[in-house]
Order: C-alpha cells, then sequence, then structure tokens
C-alpha cells in the first residue's frame, strides 16, 4: 500500500507552426496521399523550424500546463523528460527545460522509452509521489522527430510529426477520487533492432560515412512493429483490467499511443472497446513518439470529451522493444 496517492493535476500541449500534409510528402517522395490516409489514418503533421529544439517545445507545453494548474514554479519538485530527440546527447533536455522555466534545486532528468516514454516517466514519477519523497513531478512527452527522419525513405518519412505535451503529477488527499490507480511497463530488448537510430551514439560516432549514408535517421522493421503492438498492448490493458477487477465496459475512454489508425482500431477490436471512446488525434499529428498521450490528453480535456472521474487508459508501444499501460481516475 502506497503512503500517498498520485494523480494527474493538469495538463498543457504545444506543436510547432508549420503543417506539412500529405499532399507536400508526394512532392518529396514516391508517396500518396491515398496511400498514406488508407494505410496509418494521417492527413498531416507539424515539423518544428530549424531553430527550434527539443526544449523549445517542452518549454511551452509545461508553461501551460502550469497556468492550467493551481500550481506556482516553486511548487514543481522534479523535472522528467521523455524523448529520444532531445536538444543533445548531454545534458538532458529536463536540465534545460529546468533553466528555462527558472526552478532551481531540484532533481531533473530524461527518460529514454520511444514512444513509451511519456508512460514509463508516468509511472517514474507515480512512484516518487506515492512513496512520500516529492509533492509535484512535471513530466513532459517531447519529439522533433523530422529532424531524424530520412526523407528517402517512403515507409518511414510519412509517419512522425513534432510536439509537446506535459502534465504535473500531485500528492492527492485519500478521499480525493482522482488518482492514478496502476501501471504495467514492460520492455522487450531483444528486438531493439528493430526501430533504432544506427549513428550518433558510442556504437557508430558520427563521421563523414554516417552522414553520407543517412545512419543518423530512424530504422524501422514497420511490418514486425506493427504486430507486436497491438499484442502487447493489448496484453497491458488486459492485465491491468484483471489485476483491477475491472471489464472493458467499465472504462470512460482508452488513450493510445497514436502510431497507425489500423494498429487503433485493432486493440479496440481485440478488448470489445467501442470505437467512439478511443482518443484519436492522428490524422492531425501523426506519431510524435513519446508526446501522442499527453497532447492527445490535453485536447481531449479541452474539448470537454475526458472529464473529473473519469476511468480512463493510457496505452503505448515504442522502441526499446517497450510497452505500457496506465490506468487512471481523472
Ligand atoms: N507510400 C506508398 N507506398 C508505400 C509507402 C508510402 N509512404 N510506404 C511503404 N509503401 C509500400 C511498400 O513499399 C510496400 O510495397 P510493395 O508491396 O510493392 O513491396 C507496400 O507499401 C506495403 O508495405 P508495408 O510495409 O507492408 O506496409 P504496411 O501496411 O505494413 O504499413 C507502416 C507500413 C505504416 C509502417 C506500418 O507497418 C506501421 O504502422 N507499423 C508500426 C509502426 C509503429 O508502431 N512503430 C512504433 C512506434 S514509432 C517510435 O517508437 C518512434
Amino acid at each position: 500500500m502506497p503512503i500517498h496517492n498520485a494523480k494527474f493535476t493538469s495538463f498543457g500541449s504545444y506543436v510547432p507552426k508549420k503543417v506539412i500534409t500529405n499532399f507536400d510528402l508526394e512532392k518529396i517522395v514516391d508517396t500518396t496521399d491515398e496511400w498514406i490516409r488508407a494505410r496509418t489514418g494521417m492527413m498531416e503533421r507539424h515539423y518544428a523550424e530549424p531553430e527550434e529544439a527539443a526544449s523549445d517545445l517542452a518549454y511551452i507545453a509545461a508553461q501551460r500546463a502550469l497556468e492550467a494548474s493551481p500550481l506556482k514554479h516553486r511548487d514543481i519538485d522534479m523535472i522528467i523528460v521523455g524523448t529520444v530527440t532531445g536538444d543533445h546527447a548531454f545534458p538532458s533536455t529536463a536540465c534545460i527545460l529546468q533553466k528555462k522555466l527558472g526552478m532551481k534545486n531540484i532533481p531533473c532528468f530524461d527518460l529514454s522509452a520511444g514512444c513509451t516514454g511519456f508512460l514509463y516517466s508516468v509511472d517514474v514519477a507515480k512512484n516518487f509521489i506515492e512513496n512520500g519523497t516529492k509533492h509535484n513531478i512535471l513530466v513532459v512527452g517531447v519529439e522533433i522527430l523530422s529532424k531524424v527522419t530520412n526523407f528517402k525513405d517512403r515507409s518511414t518519412c510519412v509517419l512522425f510529426g513534432d510536439g509537446a505535451g506535459a502534465t504535473i503529477i500531485s500528492r492527492t488527499e485519500r478521499n480525493d477520487i482522482s488518482r492514478i490507480i496502476d501501471s504495467v511497463m514492460y520492455a522487450d530488448g531483444s528486438q531493439s533492432d528493430l526501430l533504432y537510430q544506427p549513428a550518433g551514439g558510442s556504437r557508430m560516432p558520427a563521421s563523414q560515412e554516417t552522414v553520407e549514408k543517412n545512419l543518423h535517421t530512424i530504422y524501422m522493421e514497420g511490418n514486425r512493429i506493427f504486430k507486436n503492438a497491438i499484442r502487447s498492448m493489448y496484453a497491458a490493458v488486459d492485465e491491468l483490467l484483471r489485476r483491477n477487477k475491472l471489464e472493458a465496459k467499465d472504462i470512460d475512454w482508452i488513450v493510445p499511443h497514436q502510431a497507425n489508425i489500423r494498429i487503433i482500431e485493432s486493440l479496440a477490436d481485440k478488448l470489445h472497446f467501442p470505437m467512439n471512446k478511443v482518443i484519436v488525434n492522428i490524422e492531425k499529428y501523426a506519431n510524435t513518439s513519446s508526446a501522442t498521450i499527453p497532447i492527445a490528453l490535453d485536447e481531449a480535456i479541452r474539448d470537454k470529451k475526458i472529464r473529473r472521474g473519469d476511468l480512463v487508459i493510457l496505452t503505448s508501444f515504442g522502441a526499446g522493444l517497450t510497452w505500457g499501460a496506465i490506468l487512471a481516475r481523472f
């Protein structure tokens, strides 16, 4: 039994202004709007400007989450940023964000779990709150995948967009109905080579050859990931439901990672869960990796779809391979 409960206090999000439609992509790679829409559900995505970095997007999302909460900057006692496209290999984007927000003397770190980065970060924050160590933790999922995209590879370059979503996870009273109830997180490193960025780390440092061969961009075996994604997210959600003696019909909303509308529909189908209770915004933003779930949550709360008291499941899948699910009463 944890000492305290943790809850989502508020959300904020930001996507860069530049919109890239499927028709724009038709001009640079051998693809069609029809293929992208039919195979992925995506219609447009947002790209950062050359001078914009992850911490710039994260800063705006974080400010919006703070403004939507009753908290002041000085109330935040930890920052966790889920990202694989941070400003630099080091220092962490969380430290750069701390500087921008003017927060002092708190621990800040990044967490790398691909598209599951936000859920992993929320899970870590939940534990710090529940064991009584922290009171209010700023968690951000941010990604600028357009800067690690190979625009010669049509099977990946149409899939990704840039964006940031932020939340504040806070300690809450025992009688507060809002709380993060349960979570499951998993990884299977034996499949790490299905989705990765080959160069730029200590395995293959940057060289003229790595740049010429486009090895600093995303490599993905989409087909093999596709089947894994449905199976793993289903297993994670099913485990959460069983452990909490719930059935799918007890859940008000599912907010899944937005990687492919066919993955989302297959997941809903396997769970016998109606699509009109699944939050989908993939048509507007495409796959923003660790930012998809907090952006979707922020929009769904502002649109008054998800309301206080609703029982919500978040689930994601990504590089690692990693996956997980979170059950929360909003
Ligand atoms: N435009 C036109 N044709 C295309 C395009 C494109 N953009 N991309 C691929 N094709 C073609 C292929 O060349 C292939 O042609 P062929 O039959 O002549 O060989 C055909 O379309 C089918 O290719 P598939 O790869 O089998 O297409 P699929 O239906 O599997 O869709 C996709 C590909 C969208 C990548 C899908 O597999 C997918 O969504 N995978 C999961 C991605 C994911 O969830 N990743 C994890 C999260 S991402 C992260 O962590 C950063």
